[in-house]
């Protein structure tokens, strides 16, 4: 697949399937391969769009901030790129979600659905938003392994960790390859996004809103607020998984989207 070419910088992206566009945007500190059994099994019914955002995987890097709305207008051009005019279902994870509420906001038109999973609505608190300025600082001294070694034991539920260490393997190593300026850059932007949780009767889109039942970073009653608070959105609760619900329970997830995409 060719890299887009934005200007500024290239967006790696995977482009496979037709039909209804379904556009994937993933978790930090990652890249597109963590929607690989969504990319596998949903491009047999979708155009299924799956880029890697700035400053993570094989796309281009910029040093500084890249805020959620810098990322979702990069979604916008890459879309423009590769010719998709008509409505596309956006699907983020974490901060792919953050990305979402951006995109939604600023690209209403280009939105025709909205599936959230694991992801929240408010901003960081002061102290979280420090927190990830420090944090920005150690990952450009002491590299990746700054991010991997404190999220990764936060993403899987209990069982994925036993049952599946392939699958967090897989992730340590997308983690450990991801460009120390990248990671920082949107640690930044992640310390500085706009807080949403008071605008969710704006996403007023038909919306699927997926949390893994021990997801430690995005809880369960959390998002099933947000839901409660958008206009049109349905709650899916994945068993057995964590903050990686679409990694962990590839099945069930893809079952739920399946079902919203054809309502
Ligand atoms: C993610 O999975 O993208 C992160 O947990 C987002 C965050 O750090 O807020």
């Amino acid at each position: 697949m060719p890299d887009i070419s934005l200007g500024d910088i290239s967006l790696h992206v995977v482009d496979r399937g037709r039909g209804q566009s379904l556009l994937l945007v993933h978790g930090f500190p990652l890249d597109h391969s963590m929607w690989q059994r969504q990319i596998d099994e949903l491009a047999a019914d979708f155009r299924v769009i799956a880029p890697d955002l700035r400053g993570f995987g094989q796309s281009g890097v910029t040093a500084g901030t890249v805020t959620m709305e810098q990322m979702a207008d990069d979604l916008a051009g890459m879309l423009d790129s590769l010719g998709v005019a008509e409505p596309v279902a956006l699907c983020g994870l974490s901060m792919g979600g953050y990305v979402g509420w951006q995109f939604a906001l600023r690209y209403r038109n280009r939105l025709a659905k909205l599936i959230q999973c694991d992801t929240r609505a408010v901003a960081d608190s002061p102290e979280a938003a420090a927190g990830r300025l420090k944090t920005a600082e150690r990952v450009l001294v002491d590299g990746a392994q700054v991010v991997a070694e404190s999220m990764l034991g936060k993403l899987f539920a209990e069982a994925t960790a036993r049952q599946q260490p392939a699958v967090v393997e897989a992730t340590r190593q997308v983690m450990l390859r991801t460009a120390p300026v990248g990671i920082a850059a949107a640690l930044r932007g992640m310390s500085e996004r706009p807080d949403v949780s008071g605008r969710l009767a704006e996403f007023d889109m038909p919306a699927l809103i997926v949390c893994g039942e021990h997801d430690a970073i995005a809880a369960p009653a959390e998002m099933r607020g947000i839901a409660e608070q958008m206009p049109q959105a349905k709650f899916a609760l994945i068993n057995d998984a964590g903050h990686m619900a679409p990694l962990e329970q590839p099945a069930a997830v893809n079952a739920e989207i399946r079902a919203f995409l054809a309502s």
